[in-house]
């Protein structure tokens, strides 16, 4: 049993805590916000995450997981310190450091000897080597160690990762922080801190750049009468490329692939090199987003012009199995339907988690009953994959709708089916 600290109790630093409790340490989370820290201790997650809630309280219970207020309460006798804090993008595109560079200059003097910092936040290159200088005490290592979950399958990804990747100029070091990890039977990748950094940017790059070639992939299906189904389901079993992101959709969005794209286009241009791929998978992705907007105001009858026209959409998560709507496909497009003028009324499973969220624009209407944000609506756009609206009565869909059209922006529903019973159906890059 190691005595850990996770400093940051967000998607990465709950998630962590949690299942390094679970895996049979001794874990204190400490964050900032008292009232996030009281809401935990009674077992009440502030985020929607399957699974979480479950072992969160759990590990309360067995006493090896407890929060408390404060980066320097949490360190108390911990040999490990994971810092889990936002890097959000500054203006330029770079990356804000002030959350780690604050809370590294808080608990330095108050370590214990000999222990490790580990970073999981995802940081430029160079960053290890940062921390070690505003920590500026030669018995603490400071290691990159980071972190490949995905939000809404947080837990599943952390106990069954692809790899396990640990930056560290001192093996032994790595060793330590490997050995946390032994229950965890996966590929163990030790680097130097810079690779270790630049592999998280590299990965989150990669996969972004995988579904922008695969939206544009289905918007040729679209001109040249092919079917994206088909054309991932033959590129898929081709295991150099496999079927893992190969979704089309409305665009990729959330609180990573956007900001960590920008963050490594702006790396790339401070050490001379012109990252020309990745700026163009940002830039398809934002005509991705516009490509969606004209489809729905294709359908949406635009030419009455004495109202504007009332568009329902399902969906305002970036993705389904989360409540995070930070930079959300379905966000970006209703911003851009209202500034063409149209009244949009939305609907979402996870409504009861987001009501009154800054993030959403001013006059979009939210409702927490699917059907009746399609009253006389003139199309319905399906912009967050949750698999609920598969069983949704289509029926009463079609018969609230004032024309029957339903623009799936995420291949959700059966255009068989749709069709049958009189919507016109439109996917993205289906026949
Ligand atoms: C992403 C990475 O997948 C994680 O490995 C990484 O740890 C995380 O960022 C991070 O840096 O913290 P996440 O943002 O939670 O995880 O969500 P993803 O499942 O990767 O989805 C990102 C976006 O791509 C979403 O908008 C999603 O709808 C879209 N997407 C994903 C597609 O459009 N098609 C696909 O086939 C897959």
């Amino acid at each position: 049993m190691k005595k850990i600290a996770i400093i940051g109790t967000g998607y990465v630093g709950l998630t962590t805590g949690a299942y390094l409790a679970h895996l049979g340490h001794q874990v204190c989370c400490g964050d900032i916000s008292a009232e996030k820290i009281q809401l935990l201790n009674q077992g009440k997650l502030p985020i929607f995450e399957p699974g979480l809630e479950k072992i969160v309280k759990e590990e309360l219970s067995t006493k090896r997981l407890s929060f408390v207020v404060g980066a320097t309460n949490a360190i108390k006798e911990a040999e490990f310190i994971f810092l889990c804090l936002p890097t959000p993008t500054k203006e330029d595109g770079s990356v804000d450091m002030s959350f780690i560079e604050a809370v590294c200059k808080e608990i330095g003097p108050a370590l214990e000897s000999e222990a490790v910092v580990i970073n999981k936040s995802t940081v430029p290159i160079g960053s290890t080597k940062k921390i070690e200088e505003i920590i500026n005490r030669s018995d603490i290592s400071v290691v990159s160690n980071p972190e490949f979950l995905r939000e809404g399958s947080a837990i599943y990804d952390s106990l069954n990762p692809d790899r396990i990747v640990i930056g560290s100029q001192d093996p032994e070091v790595a060793m330590r922080v490997a050995s946390l990890y032994k229950s965890i039977h996966t590929a163990l990748v030790i680097t130097s801190p810079a690779s270790a950094e630049l592999i998280k940017y590299a990965s989150n790059a990669f996969l972004a750049t995988k579904i922008s070639f695969v939206n544009s992939i289905a918007n040729l299906c679209e001109s040249a009468g092919a079917d994206i189904k088909e054309v991932t389901l033959g590129m898929g079993y081709d295991r150099r490329i496999g079927f893992e992101f190969l979704k089309p959709g409305p665009g990729w969005g959330g609180s990573c692939f956007p900001k960590d794209t920008k963050a490594l286009i702006s790396i790339a241009d401070k050490l001379d090199y012109d990252f020309e791929l990745l700026k163009q998978a940002v830039k398809t992705n934002d005509l991705q987003y516009e490509k969606i907007v004209q489809k729905i105001l294709n359908n949406s009858n635009v030419s009455t012009k004495d109202s504007p026209p009332k568009i329902a959409v399902w969906g305002l998560t970036f993705k389904a199995q989360t409540d995070d709507l930070r930079d959300s496909p379905s966000l970006n497009i209703i911003n851009m339907l209202i500034s063409k003028g149209a009244e949009v009324h939305s609907f979402d499973p996870q409504i009861s988690f987001i009501p009154a969220s800054h993030l959403l624009p001013v006059s979009l209407i939210v409702s927490d009953d699917p059907y009746e944000i399609c009253k006389e609506a003139s199309v319905l756009a399906i912009l967050t994959e949750w698999d609920e609206f598969r069983r949704y009565d289509f029926e009463k869909v079609r018969d609230f709708l004032e024309s029957p059209q339903i623009i799936d922006a995420r291949n959700l529903l059966d255009p068989i089916v749709l069709r049958k019973i009189g919507f016109k159906y439109e996917g993205v890059g289906l026949l």
